[in-house]
């Protein structure tokens, strides 16, 4: 008889940095940038040769994201109108690179939360918007780290990557190719925001999660059931970033805004909101499960007003903070991370047999679902 697998969610990790900046520190300093840049290029800019830049506002930043605030690997230099970007010192080959050091910080609490030694666990992908290096990929640096024997591999779905990452290890114990697999998204999207850009200068924050999916056989009594998972792509420049060693900066090019995030935010809203809605619809009715009873939804953390109407579309009335919590205010958009940080945060008071959904979408376009079922 052949052995059937059934892959969980054994257990989640999350790693936060320490350092915060509320919007009033955010703006204070984009400000001052933007007194700096105008009182530098008056003259330029009475003889209209270079445009006047305009101050960002807390109050528009609150109602337009619902972000409050967000925490960063380094505050100082963000926040330096002369820096405006993140700032560490640089690490020698042989020391822990920091995205990997913030993953394994991730995963060791998702071990211990599952009760799981590292020996037995046999892949690691790191499924993330943008990696450090090329390679050697940051999955294998942090399988080291942990002392995993066995495989991992990098993997890059913008916001969606920890969902197409969680359909990936649910695969591998599906086929049997691992009955234990760490997802860990670690996420410096501090280092791909352009805290200059007074359209998308608040959005993101820095974080790391990690998901350990294993086959039921070894998963603690207390887990979650995986009911289905489902992934889509759709080709989309509206969230786009070109940095990358074949786009390197030319004297042409260099300083341009487009090696950095960049997204036309009204088209994203519109375009993905039913996309993501409808998605939710279909799957459900695929897995059996009444979207309108669903337990509790932890969608991707980008835009309050986004999840708003997507969840009403799901639910058929407007959700609650019990039936879709929010991060977005203290963590930003955390790219991939988001709905993993508010199921990691959010789901210990569900009782056996409760289904919710972990949701995410992004750049790409790219949108996973994972519907899943509290067990033990
Ligand atoms: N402070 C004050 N005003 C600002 C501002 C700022 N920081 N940034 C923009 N504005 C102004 C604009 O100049 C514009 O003014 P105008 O109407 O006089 O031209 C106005 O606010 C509206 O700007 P707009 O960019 O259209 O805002 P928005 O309401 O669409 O909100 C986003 C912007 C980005 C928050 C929103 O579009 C969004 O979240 N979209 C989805 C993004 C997303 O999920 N992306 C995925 C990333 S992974």
């Amino acid at each position: 008889m052949t052995q059937t697998y059934h892959p969980v969610i054994s257990s989640t990790g999350l790693f936060t940095p320490e350092e915060s900046i509320s919007n009033e520190e955010l703006v204070a300093s984009f400000n001052a940038y933007v007194e700096l840049h105008n009182t530098q290029n008056a003259d330029a800019i009475a003889a209209g040769e270079v445009e006047a830049l305009h101050p960002s506002s807390v109050e528009f930043i609150e109602k337009a994201s619902g972000i409050k605030a967000r925490h960063v690997m380094a505050k100082q230099p963000l926040l330096d109108p002369e820096i405006m970007a993140p700032r560490w010192d640089e690490r020698s080959d042989e020391d822990l690179s920091i995205m990997a050091e913030i993953g394994v910080k991730a995963c060791e609490q998702a071990l211990k939360a599952a009760g799981r030694e590292a020996k037995d666990v046999d892949a690691v992908l790191c499924a993330a918007s943008n990696m450090q290096r090329a390679y050697p990929a940051m999955a294998v640096e942090i399988q080291a780290a942990l002392g995993i024997d066995g495989f991992g591999f990098d993997m890059n779905v913008a916001c969606s990557s920890a969902t197409f990452g969680i359909q990936t290890a649910a695969d591998y114990v599906r086929a049997g190719n691992a009955r234990s697999v760490l997802v860990v998204s670690p996420e410096i999207t501090s280092g791909h925001l352009n805290w200059r850009d007074r359209d998308s200068h608040f959005i993101f924050g820095d974080v790391a999660t990690a998901v350990l999916v294993e086959d039921i056989s070894m998963a603690p009594a207390e887990h979650w059931d995986i009911l289905g998972t489902k992934l889509k792509t759709v080709f989309s420049n509206n969230i786009r970033n070109n940095f990358g060693f074949l786009n390197r900066a030319t004297p042409e090019t260099e300083g341009k805004a487009d090696k950095l995030f960049v997204q036309e935010g009204r088209k994203v809203f519109k375009e993905v909101v039913p996309m993501v809605a409808q998605m939710i619809v279909d799957e459900a009715e695929r897995l059996g499960v009444d979207p309108t009873a669903l337990r509790r939804m932890w969608l991707h953390q980008a835009n309050a007003g986004m999840n708003r109407l997507i969840a009403q579309r799901v639910l058929g009335h407007e959700a609650n903070a019990d039936e879709s919590p929010t991060v977005l205010d203290t963590y930003g958009n955390t790219s991939s991370a988001g709905s993993i940080i508010a199921f990691h945060k959010h789901s210990e008071d569900l009782v056996s047999g409760d289904t919710g959904l972990i949701c995410s979408f992004g750049a790409g376009y790219s949108a996973g679902t994972v519907f899943v079922r509290k067990a033990g």
